[in-house]
């Protein structure tokens, strides 16, 4: 009996490109990803073509709804910028790994999603579980990566509850240029882009699933990033269709998941692994936050979420394990107030717990080869 992704594989086939071809043949498709009968994928044109394939779009995405088991269907349309659209000359730097989107053009295999033009290596800084720490740890990170000499900018795909605004104490609105074009805004030396620029703080938000996909969309691929060498993205907590799409939008190059020890958050922390391995998207490690708590009065250390648990997950998982940041109240003042250590306090430990975390990070980029990317996953 064929599978849900032959099924889908063989409706795609009788949807025909603008030059009759049949879909599955155009080298546009992305990886085609069937969680539970929900179906994500893209295609990725050459923006003159847009208009045009429009319509395929449309058609695909009825053609795959008809199939038996199918629940529901996303299919963005991408656009392709052929280059020279962020002004300097094609800036990869030597140390990073190419862009996964340089599949495309060796030409074998279906394509990946189109890197960002200037944008060296994507990384996803995620975790199953809310509230364990991955805004804090994104911003802290990206500023190790920066003290180590990279060009680092942030993007907020927390759309849901975005942090970037409170942990880099950004109040203004982006400016735009040329047209529909946005310009992040300018912290420590980083880009940075977050929904939470754009939307008032207490309007409550309601995303449906194409809109997240437009939404991050159009962050990554819609705002002057300029030359880099990592973004860093800040993901929503979670293994929802946010992080599907990122990781099936962007060319990412691998995820570092945040856990604090307990058993509970490293359950999640294990989904989110598997999430991102089950989409071919590397995992580069994990931090355990929240790790040893120092008592400011008494000086002793208590473990109040136990200690040593994504350790021992890390090797259990054969992931490396990136180090332990610990629960410490100048951290969360601090990141609270719009103020990351790394940036304010670079002299004192903490800063130098996250520069070491992000001196593994940049060696596990290093080291990243990617795997060749899948036709159809089912999970
Ligand atoms: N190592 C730490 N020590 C003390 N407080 C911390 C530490 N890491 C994070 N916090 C605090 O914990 C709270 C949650 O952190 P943060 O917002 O980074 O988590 P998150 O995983 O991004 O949450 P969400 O899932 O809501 O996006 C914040 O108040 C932050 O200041
Ligand atoms: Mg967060």
């Amino acid at each position: 009996m064929a599978s849900l992704n032959d099924d889908v594989v063989a409706a795609l086939g009788k949807v025909a490109s603008p030059d009759g071809k049949p879909l599955p043949q155009t080298d546009t498709l992305s990886d085609i990803v069937v969680t539970d009968g929900k179906v994500f994928f893209s295609i990725t044109v050459d923006a003159a073509a847009v208009q045009a394939w429009e319509a395929v779009r449309t058609r695909a995405e009825a053609a795959v709804r008809a199939v038996p088991g199918v629940k529901s269907v996303m299919v963005a349309l991408t656009a392709e910028r052929t280059g020279g659209t962020v002004g300097a000359p094609p800036p990869q730097r030597p140390q990073m790994p190419p862009g996964r989107g340089s599949a495309r053009a060796s030409g074998g295999g279906p394509p990946s999603p189109a890197g960002i033009p200037g944008v060296g290596a994507i990384i996803a800084v995620a975790s199953g579980k809310g509230g364990v720490g991955k805004s804090t740890t994104a911003v802290n990170l990206a500023l190790g990566l920066r003290d180590h000499g990279l060009k680092v900018g942030i993007l907020d795909a927390d759309i849901y509850g975005p942090s970037m605004p409170k942990l880099l104490a950004i109040r203004e609105k982006p400016q735009t240029v040329g047209g529909n074009r946005l310009k992040p805004i300018e912290r420590h030396g980083m880009p940075v882009m977050s929904i939470g620029f754009l939307i008032d703080e207490e309007t409550p938000m309601i995303w449906r699933g194409p809109m997240v996909m437009s939404a991050l969309t159009q962050m990554l691929r819609e705002v002057e990033w300029g030359t880099l060498d990592v973004m860093v993205v800040d993901m929503p907590p979670g293994t929802g269709d946010a992080q599907l799409t990122m990781a099936q939008q962007v060319p990412l190059k691998g995820a570092v998941i945040v856990s604090t020890p307990q058993d509970l958050a490293l359950i999640d922390a294990r989904r989110g692994i598997a999430m991102f391995q089950r989409v071919n998207v590397p995992v580069l490690g994990i931090v355990e936050n929240m790790s040893t708590f120092v008592c400011p009065h008494c000086g002793k250390n208590s473990d109040i979420f136990g200690h040593g648990g994504a350790r021992h997950e890390a090797e259990r998982l054969g992931v490396p394990f990136l180090g332990e940041v610990p629960l410490d109240i100048a951290i969360r003042e601090k990141s609270d107030a719009g103020m990351p250590v790394v940036a304010t306090a670079p002299d004192s430990a903490h800063a130098q717990i996250y520069r070491d975390i992000a001196a593994k990070v940049r060696e596990g980029l290093q080291a990243t080869a990617r795997p060749a990317p899948k036709i159809v996953i089912e999970a």
